[in-house]
């Protein structure tokens, strides 16, 4: 007997073909089960490529297969746990440093049998001392800050999410695709109207009976006098619905049946009673869709502006001609401004004036997700005939909604903040009149769902992580001034202090003594004690990054003295010979690290 396997042919194997089959049958175990695992993943990797070919570009009739698989595997292998949080940190931008802090609303986003995909959207509004928050659930949530995130006695009005997600188990739609997600809250917020104060929603909402949709409007009477939200109570059933946009929509048969995370919804408010709020294409573009462009159709009130009165009911299409709004903000002389999710190229900020068209999808910067022309468009990227934004994002950010900012920090008042789920990012876009000048892009780290900006001034981001982000801005401290302060109080021979003063000039050409600014070199604000090479800054060596241990008197002065020998540091020499100034440096360090 021998351990090779016996030599079989069936005689349907060609000859190469057997040779190989019979190498590898008498390879180790091991080896034949790592030959199977790369076979494997190969494939897993093959059909997600497909899948993100065709899902990405929405081409083909492959698309929908290949989507179902590509979201089976992506739901398997990808999406199985939560996301961490983000840890507070502090964030610069050109004017301000803005310091963070972050609260986490349990909406039971992250537990492992759902689809986080599908539990996105909602809104932000202020009432009190409280952020609001309207989650994909449907519940209504209160926090102050981090330490303070309660579940409120409110719950929003029904959309009839349950009939919507049952419709992909029934038979009589089985022609249709549906996205569990896509039925959504859109917005939240709060007004004092000329009759009382007032919640309103704004959702898409299924209706069963029909089996089509509308983007719905409803308000829930508050107590006159309501400054806490702890003191209120609401069933879906206290809203009253007072409009919806006409007419409710059928399912379509190409793509998704119904595309809710086009919807738009967010609202803005002009007293006594008038609500202004973008009425998304639902992707009815003549791209996911058959026939001409939704936005474009004077009698449909999708793809535009609406204009409603939350008294009377009445509603009519204010502009046409958009996409998918998601940022809506007014300026203090009443000028509506939106912010859109464009396609492919082409996130624009308009500014609303009453019978314009702004020309989708006849019009636009962008193009779709194969860089080719928008079908039956007039023209490749280009807008001649329409109203024109005022801005464009290119290439596109994927935005997701924006406020206008007063008493954050006098150096962005009257600016536009821009959120973004693509770059993870807020763009801070200085309005000079009815101009945008500069967009200024600020790295945020989660995907941005909704921004807003709280009664006391703080900004609040809500991600698709659940989290609740309170941006606050931070007053640059004058360094030079610290510095000096702190050595005209030290007790050292004047000679030391002047040599001081001369080798701390060299140190700032790199390092900045701010906290968490680490572009050029590592910030030394807060090293003293800590672990070596661990600040933000992305430069390092690998000899110093590689180095154990802390920043200690001992180590700094070794340091100092001979970055290279060292850790064989980048740093150039700090030239430093008077080992009482090299003493010195490192008290300032140790007593900066006690200022924060
Ligand atoms: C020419 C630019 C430059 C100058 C000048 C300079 N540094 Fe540095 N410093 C760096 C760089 C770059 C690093 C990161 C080095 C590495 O990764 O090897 C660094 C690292 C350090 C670290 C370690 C930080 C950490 O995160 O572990 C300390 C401490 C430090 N420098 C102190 C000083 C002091 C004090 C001075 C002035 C006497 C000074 N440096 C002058 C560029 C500079």
């Amino acid at each position: 007997m021998s351990d090779t396997p016996a030599q079989t042919n069936t005689g349907w194997m060609p000859g190469w073909a057997l040779a190989g089959w019979n190498w590898v049958r008498s390879r180790p175990i091991w080896m034949q089960l790592s030959a199977a695992g790369l076979v494997a993943l190969g494939f897993l990797g093959f059909i997600f490529f497909l899948g993100f070919v065709s899902g990405e570009r929405e081409v083909g009739p492959t698309y929908p297969f290949f989507a179902k698989v590509t979201n089976k595997l992506d739901m398997m292998f990808f999406q199985g746990g939560p996301t961490p949080p983000l840890e507070a940190t502090i964030y610069n931008s050109a004017l301000v440093r803005l310091g963070s802090e972050v609260a986490i609303v349990p909406t039971g986003r992250d537990s492992k049998d759902q689809n986080p995909l599908s539990q996105n959207g909602g809104g932000l509004t202020s009432l009190g001392d409280d952020v609001l928050v309207l989650a994909y659930n449907g519940k209504i949530y209160a926090s102050t800050g981090p330490d303070d995130v309660r579940e409120t006695n409110l719950v929003a009005p029904d959309n009839n999410r349950e009939e919507y997600q049952a419709l992909r188990d029934d038979p009589d739609f089985a022609q249709f695709t549906f996205h569990r997600g896509y039925l959504r809250y859109n917005d939240l917020m709060y007004v004092e109207a000329g009759s009382g104060q007032y919640l309103i929603a704004s959702y898409t909402e299924y209706h069963p009976g029909d089996a089509c949709y509308t983007n719905t409007l409803a308000k829930l009477a508050l107590p006159d006098g309501t400054t806490d939200i702890d003191t209120v109570s609401a069933t879906s059933e206290d809203w009253e619905i007072f409009f919806r946009t006409e007419p409710c929509m059928p399912f379509k048969e190409e793509h998704l049946a119904m595309e809710g995370h086009m919807a738009g919804g967010r609202m803005v408010f002009q007293a006594p009673s008038t609500i202004i709020f973008e009425s998304g294409d639902f992707h009815l573009d003549g791209m996911r869709s058959a026939g001409p462009g939704i936005a474009q159709n004077p009698d449909a009130m999708y793809g535009k502006m609406i204009i409603a009165d939350m008294e009377t009911g009445e509603g009519r299409i204010l502009s046409m001609g958009h996409r998918n709004a998601q940022g809506i903000a007014m300026l203090p002389d009443g000028t509506v401004l939106i912010a859109e999710h464009g396609p492919r190229g082409g996130d624009e900020l308009n500014i609303i004036e009453d019978g314009a068209n702004y020309g989708w999808p006849l019009e636009s910067y962008g193009t779709t997700y194969r860089g080719t022309p928008i079908p039956n468009s007039l023209s490749y990227g280009r807008q001649d005939s329409f109203h024109k934004p005022i801005f464009s994002w290119i290439p596109s950010v994927a935005i997701s909604g924006m406020t206008y900012v007063d008493g954050f920090d006098e150096s962005w008042n009257g600016d536009l903040l821009v959120s973004s789920l693509a770059t993870q990012s807020l763009y801070r876009v200085r309005m000079e009149g009815h101009e945008a000048i500069y967009s200024e892009p600020i790295e945020i780290g989660s995907r941005i769902r909704y921004v807003h900006q709280h009664t006391d001034g703080r900004i609040v981001l809500w991600t698709d992580n659940s989290e609740l982000i309170f941006l606050t801005a931070m007053q640059r401290v004058d360094e030079g001034a610290r510095f000096q302060n702190w050595l005209a109080e030290a007790d050292y021979p004047s000679r030391v202090k002047a040599n001081l003063d001369t080798v701390m000039d060299r140190c700032t050409e790199c390092h900045s003594f701010q906290v968490g600014d680490d572009e050029k070199a590592p910030g030394l604000n807060k090293i003293f004690g800590d672990r070596i090479a661990e600040t933000g800054f992305e430069g390092y060596s690998d000899g110093l990054s590689s180095k154990n241990g802390r920043w200690d008197r001992e180590n700094l002065l070794a340091f100092l003295n001979d970055p290279q020998g060292f850790a064989d540091s980048y740093m150039p020499p700090a030239g430093i010979e008077d080992p009482r100034v090299a003493e010195a440096m490192v008290d300032y360090l140790e007593f900066l690290d006690h200022q924060f």
